[in-house]
């Protein structure tokens, strides 16, 4: 199998990283040309909860280097999905599958209306991962990943990939319900993902304090709230403990939107609390805690020039 990562973030590197120990022919697609050829000589480097360990990973900025590609991983930004899309049209085959293990809402509707919505797969991961810089990563925190089919059944692809993932060490299970498991996840990001990158805390302190738990409960009670309205059935019965459990589990990890913050780039804040504020709009739900974190990450965006560090 020819398997495609698309995106050096943590989450791609992590990825890139285990499925290079499998015997698959593994890519990690960089648009960057100048960090694809860092990568592609000296590799990615771990260290945190696997220990410390190399991994030698082909890295291109070019598709026509990869050729067709059995497996895509959309490890992006929610906000490059389309452009990324457009790009990688040249290693779509006709059977190619595209996970998209990206968080927040909308990105299953862009790569289905842009590629198919036959080829579309979607996964939700709980490792944390931190990236140091280009190809140095730490493995912050173990988690499951949960994937699955738009139309719920559970092709023969969908269980090579869960058998391939758990095989090179990521653990994986199936779900038949996508929405379900990305709703989930949009719970557990917003719960974390735009209070540690306000208050730079990793995510385990978010739970510490009695200020930041109380603001974390809000937004994790309103996004349930919107999820049931629109009878989306979560994976976990009680939203709260398992975003608590999540920040624990991932305790020392800095949130992906709080790496974004401290190197000032843009964040995923649309596609989370973003998509909750719009929604409770649209269904005249009050969702202060989630209006509150978008205006205070929509701040932090447009002021970064302004900031003294
Ligand atoms: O975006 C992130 O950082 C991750 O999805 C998670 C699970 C919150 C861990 O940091």
């Amino acid at each position: 199998m020819k398997i495609v990562v698309v995106g050096p973030g943590a989450i791609g590197s992590l990825f890139a990283a285990y499925l290079s120990k499998s015997k698959e022919e593994v890519w990690l697609l960089d648009k960057d040309k100048e960090r694809a050829a860092l990568l592609y000589a000296s590799g990615i480097s771990l260290e945190g909860v696997s220990g410390s360990w190399q991994s030698k990973v082909k890295t291109t900025a070019s598709p026509g280097d990869i050729g067709t590609a059995d497996l895509i991983l959309i490890c992006v930004k929610s906000f490059n999905t389309k452009s990324t899309i457009e790009e990688i049209k040249p290693i779509l085959g006709p059977d190619t599958k595209l996970l998209t293990l990206q968080n927040g809402i909308g990105n299953v509707e862009i790569i289905s209306e842009l590629a198919g919505e036959e080829r579309v797969l979607a996964g939700v991961t709980s490792e944390g991962a931190t990236l140091i810089s280009a190809g140095k990563l730490r493995h912050a925190g173990r988690g499951e990943t949960v994937i699955g089919a738009i139309d719920g059944k559970t092709p023969v692809q969908l269980r090579q990939i869960r058998e391939l993932f758990n095989k090179v060490g990521l653990e994986c299970k199936m779900s038949r319900d996508i929405k379900g498991l990305l709703w989930s996840k949009l719970i557990i990001n917003a719960g974390i993902n735009a209070l540690s990158a306000v208050t730079r805390l990793p995510n385990g302190k978010l739970i510490a304090y009695e200020g930041t738990r109380r603001i974390l409960r809000d937004a994790v009670t309103e996004g349930a709230r919107i999820a049931k309205r629109k009878r989306i059935k979560l994976i976990f019965d009680d939203p709260l403990a398992k975003v608590e459990a999540v920040c624990e589990n991932t305790q020392d990890n800095f949130s992906s939107m709080l790496q974004d913050v401290l190197k000032k780039k843009r964040t995923e804040i649309d596609f989370i609390n973003g998509v909750i504020v719009r929604l409770g709009q649209e269904l005249g739900i009050d969702v202060p805690a989630n209006r509150f974190l978008l205006d205070l990450v929509k701040t932090i965006e447009s002021s970064y020039a302004q900031q003294t560090q």
